[in-house]
Order: structure tokens, then sequence, then C-alpha cells
């Protein structure tokens, strides 16, 4: 399975803070916003990643999160030159994906819960179909939006309406079988000029091959892609990280409890952290302090 981030558009909702910097480069409290996606993909299983961005954002995020070994991953890079929309990106990995069934995850989507990765294993598991994962909001105008019938299987999807048919927004992470690819790659333009991951979702309800796993409560989804949002994830993080103990999407915790990493180069990351709460974060799970 392959998972690929996006990293892509030039962060309008943010200007002129994302003129001189890419919006998922910009910190959700104490750590890069991609840290967040990408954690999502990890907790998945997912080790093969491509990062898909802009130009002129490619040597930053190769600075950031160079070849992915130090998570004992495999991290590609991918160039979207004009931000032509998430199917087109999807697109784009055609030869990366190769046929296998692959995730896609918005750079900008924050998910949080216990049980979280049990819920994406599970998705993960299905091998026919997509899967997307949708969550009740107060503003779904501003989000893909899905409906269900009286027997609670999905029956419209929406991008952005004017009038919502629910309440239901579609979060973006989506896992696919390996026809998205090339299905992605016939979608039309739609009126803004883009292929729509929307419409690439409704290929999967037309067929009654889509899923739409209901995030209920006790599940967090933020997307952090407007001065408000990003303020609002940051003291989330905050709030969760302080009252835990624990920190999220630390992929270095992540690798090494999926046992991508062992216990002494876990000791090293620390050390590449050192002065830092995150570094020392590392060292007491590297010395086993931490709760389990
Ligand atoms: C995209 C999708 C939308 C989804 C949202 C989630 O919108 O088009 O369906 O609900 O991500 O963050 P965008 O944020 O790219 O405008």
């Amino acid at each position: 399975m392959k998972g690929i981030v996006l990293a892509g558009g030039t962060g309008s909702r943010l200007f002129p803070t994302t003129r001189g910097v890419s919006k998922h480069l910009l910190p959700v409290y104490d750590k890069p916003m991609v840290y967040y996606p990408l954690s999502v993909l990890m907790l998945a299983g997912v080790r093969e990643v491509l990062l898909v961005c802009a130009p002129d954002d490619l040597a930053a995020f190769r600075r950031l999160l160079g070849t992915g070994a130090q998570w004992g991953m495999a991290l590609d890079y991918a160039v979207q030159q004009q931000p032509q929309g998430l199917a087109h990106a999807l697109a784009l990995a055609a030869d990366f994906c190769a046929g296998e069934a692959v995730w896609l995850v918005l750079g900008d989507n924050v998910f949080y819960g216990a049980g979280l990765s049990g819920v994406l294993q599970q998705a993960a598991a299905q091998t026919d179909g997509a899967t997307v994962f949708a969550k009740q909001v107060a503003d779904p105008q501003r989000f893909g939006v899905v409906a269900f019938d009286a027997d609670g299987a999905p029956c419209t999807l929406q991008e952005k309406p004017a009038n919502p048919v629910s309440d239901w927004a579609v979060a973006g992470l989506y896992c696919y079988d390996p026809n998205a690819v090339r299905w992605a790659q016939t979608l039309p333009l739609s009126a803004r000029g883009e292929r729509e991951i929307t419409d690439l979702n409704r290929l999967y309800l037309a067929r009654g091959k889509l899923r739409v796993c209901r995030l209920g409560r006790g599940f967090v989804w933020l997307d952090a892609g407007t001065p408000e949002s990003l303020h609002r994830a940051s003291d989330f993080v905050r709030t969760v990280q302080h009252a835990e103990q624990r920190l999220i999407a630390c992929l270095e915790e992540i690798a090494w409890r999926q046992g991508w990493l062992t216990r002494a180069q876990l000791a090293q990351a620390a050390a590449r952290h050192a002065n830092t709460a995150y570094g020392a974060y590392l060292a007491q799970l590297a010395q086993g302090k931490s709760p389990s």
C-alpha cells in the first residue's frame, strides 16, 4: 500500500503569511503542519509515501523530510506545476502507485482520536472500492458533503455546496483501490478549473463501491487552512499534549512503535532534537520512561 500527501496549492486563504512559505510548513503548535497528515499514513502502516508540492516549495520539503530513512520510510516527491486539484495530483502519482492501493491525505488536515489506527487499518484491509471519512460539522458549505439514505448508505456527494444536503463533511483522507489513479486521469475539469476529488468519489459511489466511515464523538478532525482554523488546531494540539503528556504526530515515536526504528535509533533522534521538548520526549521514550 502506498501513500500520498498533498501539499500543493498556493495557500491563498492564509495570505500574506503563505506568500513566502508553504502553509504545510507552518507550525501547528510545536511541529510542522505536514507532520500531522504524514503521521496518519504511518498509523495506517504506510511506509512508502509521495509528497506532492508546488515547484517553489520542493527544496524546503526535502530539507525538512529528506528521504524518510530517519523514520524507516521511503519518501519521494512530485511537483504539481499549477494547483489543478486533488484528483490531478493523484493522477500525477500513477508511476509511484504502480497498480497498488493508495491512501491520499491532505497536507493541512489533522486527525486525532483513541482508536484511530484501528479505524485506518480496517479501511486498509478492504481490497475493493474506496473509503472516505466523514464528520459532522457546523459549516458544511466549506467542504465536500455526503448524505445518507434511510439505510445509512451514502447516496449524494456535493463539493462546497451553497445548500448542503447534510452536515456530514468529507475529511481530507481517502483510501482507494488501484482504479483511482486511472479514473483520476479521465476526470473533466470542474467550474473552478480543477480535477475534484469529489468527482472521483462520485465514480465509486455510482458503482456502489464507496464506503463512508463516520467519525463519531471522540474523533477530532481539523483543517488548518485559514488563520482561525490554524490557530485553533495549534491550541488543540497544545492542550491535548499537555493533558495527556504525550505528543500528537511525533513521527519518530510512531515509527518506533511500528517497529520501523530501533530503540537506539530513537535515542539518536532524541539527540538530533536536543534542547527541545520534542527531543526530551523522544529521550524519555528511548529510556523506557514514557506511559505505554
Ligand atoms: C478539499 C476537498 C473537500 C474536502 C476538504 C477537506 O477541499 O475538495 O471535498 O472536504 O478538502 O479538508 P479544499 O480544502 O482543497 O478546498
